[in-house]
């Protein structure tokens, strides 16, 4: 079965101080047991001192934007190598705070996916509606888009080395958290459209859910079948909130 993955995405948010001390909470405090991983987003400029905070430990160092190119001219960018090179081993692409105030079309966001793996990163490609979307009717119309431009550039094999990321975008930040069985529909349409291509891929792949995630909604969320971890941004900030989000990982022991 599949372990479950709790994500970290610091977003915009840290500086050297306070970084050091969530790293060391962290750090100080991964639960006992085996079926689970954490793992942290911080921003490009904190990831070096980051990746020597978390060496030796069980917390896994990613980022949370790569560019599609290789290296050249393209100011303001960092490549996927350079990730690698200071200790990444993940990278979010897709985050609809990327789509919606960056501009990313799901085009974009394959070839950042083929980028990011290209250099031995894993994505954790995120998908979701926003509110207007669920209303009208058309989230799973909205999801298959964002999957099938990566399904399309990449094949269905490469998802066999990333991870999925559904993120409603009303849930975020917002404290509206989807409710298990809500979230569960539609990691479970994802899995089904996944294994429509591969059946073995669909059934190993991680899908995390992420929108207001925290201590208390945790293990309703990850008891569901679907549902292998989580992407959490506000309650990956403090270390005490995130912390409770891995006990109940270390508690749903979906490996068991
Ligand atoms: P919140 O947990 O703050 O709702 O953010 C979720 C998110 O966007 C993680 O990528």
């Amino acid at each position: 079965m599949r372990d479950i993955l709790v994500a970290g995405n610091w977003k915009m948010n840290g500086s050297s101080a306070a970084n050091a001390e969530l790293v060391a909470g962290i750090v100080a405090g991964v639960p006992e047991g085996d079926g689970f991983s954490l793992l942290v987003c911080p921003p490009f400029p904190y990831l070096a001192s980051v990746a020597a905070g978390v060496a030796g430990s069980a917390v896994r160092l990613g980022a949370q934007n790569v560019s599609e190119h290789e290296a050249g001219a393209y100011t303001g960018e960092v490549a996927a190598g350079m990730l690698r090179d200071v200790g990444c081993e993940y990278v979010i692409v897709g985050h609809s705070e990327r789509r919606a105030l960056y501009g990313e079309s799901s085009g974009r966001v394959a070839e950042k996916f083929a980028a990011a793996q290209a250099a031995g990163l894993l994505p954790i490609l995120c998908v979701g509606e926003t509110l207007a979307e669920r209303e009208a009717g058309t989230t799973e119309r909205v999801i298959d888009e964002q999957l099938d431009a990566v399904l399309g550039l990449v094949g269905i094999a490469a998802l066999a080395s990333a991870v999925i990321a559904y993120e409603p975008v009303w849930a975020i930040g917002t404290g509206k958290t989807a409710s298990p069985e809500q979230a569960q529909d539609v990691h479970r349409h994802i899995r089904e459209r996944l294994a429509r291509a591969d059946a073995e891929v669909a059934a190993g792949i991680q899908i995390l859910y992420g929108g207001s995630m925290k201590g208390e909604n945790a293990a309703g969320l990850l008891a569901m079948q679907d549902i292998d971890g989580g992407l959490i941004g506000g309650a990956s900030l403090k270390a005490k909130d995130f912390l409770a989000i891995a006990e109940a990982a270390s508690r749903a022991n979906k490996t068991g």
